[in-house]
């Protein structure tokens, strides 16, 4: 009991250190995936405009639809043709036939998409505004002159790994 096993020993202190330098490690900024329409997918009975009223879409996300292929279809359209609901000139098919399609968000625009077959008039249309990601919070220097992506992301590892290994020397040291 003299060393303590409590929140303020040098062991605990460690451990904690070494956890938040984890989290560090974890890349801040990565692309979303979203499923459309979440667990009810690309289907005639759900309002994407509500699905997708409280997402913030950001360039190089994706958008995933799982829907049936043997009913539905995923086309990209411009604005005017997303509100009249008119399929026959698509900006882009994107239906694959597999039911599962993945659509990659990398410009910042608006975006629409219908399903053609008649379901774009009982409500399956989105509309997602792509706008550019926030800039990353910086939380270590990035090395100017490291060019390639790979030192860069070593650039931004050493230095927590470094206070994490210095924390556990000054625990074990403490401790003993
Ligand atoms: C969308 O495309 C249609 C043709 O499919 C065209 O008539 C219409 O003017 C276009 N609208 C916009 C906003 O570009
Ligand atoms: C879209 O592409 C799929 C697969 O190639 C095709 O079966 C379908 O007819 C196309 N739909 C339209 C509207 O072009
Ligand atoms: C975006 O992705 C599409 C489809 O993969 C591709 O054709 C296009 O060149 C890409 N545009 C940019 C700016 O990367
Ligand atoms: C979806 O919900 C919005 C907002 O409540 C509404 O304005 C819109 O008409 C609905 N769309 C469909 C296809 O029901």
């Amino acid at each position: 009991m003299e060393r303590g096993n409590g929140f303020g020993s040098p062991i605990m202190v460690a451990v904690a250190v070494l956890v938040f330098a984890m989290v560090l490690m974890v890349p801040e900024v990565s692309a979303t995936r979203w499923t459309v329409g979440s667990n009810m997918g690309w289907a005639s009975n759900v309002n994407y405009t509500i699905w997708a009223q409280d997402k913030q879409f950001y360039k190089d996300d994706w958008l995933f639809f799982v829907y049936d292929r043997n009913q539905m279809d995923v086309l990209e359209v411009n604005k005017t043709d997303y509100e009249l609901c008119k399929s026959d000139h698509p900006l882009h098919n994107w239906t694959t036939g597999a039911g599962r399609d993945v659509v990659p968000l990398n410009v910042t625009r608006d975006y629409y998409f219908i399903s053609g077959k008649g379901f774009c008039y009982g409500g399956m249309k989105l509309a997602v505004h792509v706008v550019n990601p926030p800039p990353p919070p910086t939380i270590a220097p990035i090395n100017e002159k490291s060019g390639s992506p790979s030192s860069v992301f070593r650039g931004q590892y050493v230095l927590p790994t470094v206070f994490a290994l210095g924390a556990l020397w000054d625990a074990f040291v403490w401790f003993w």
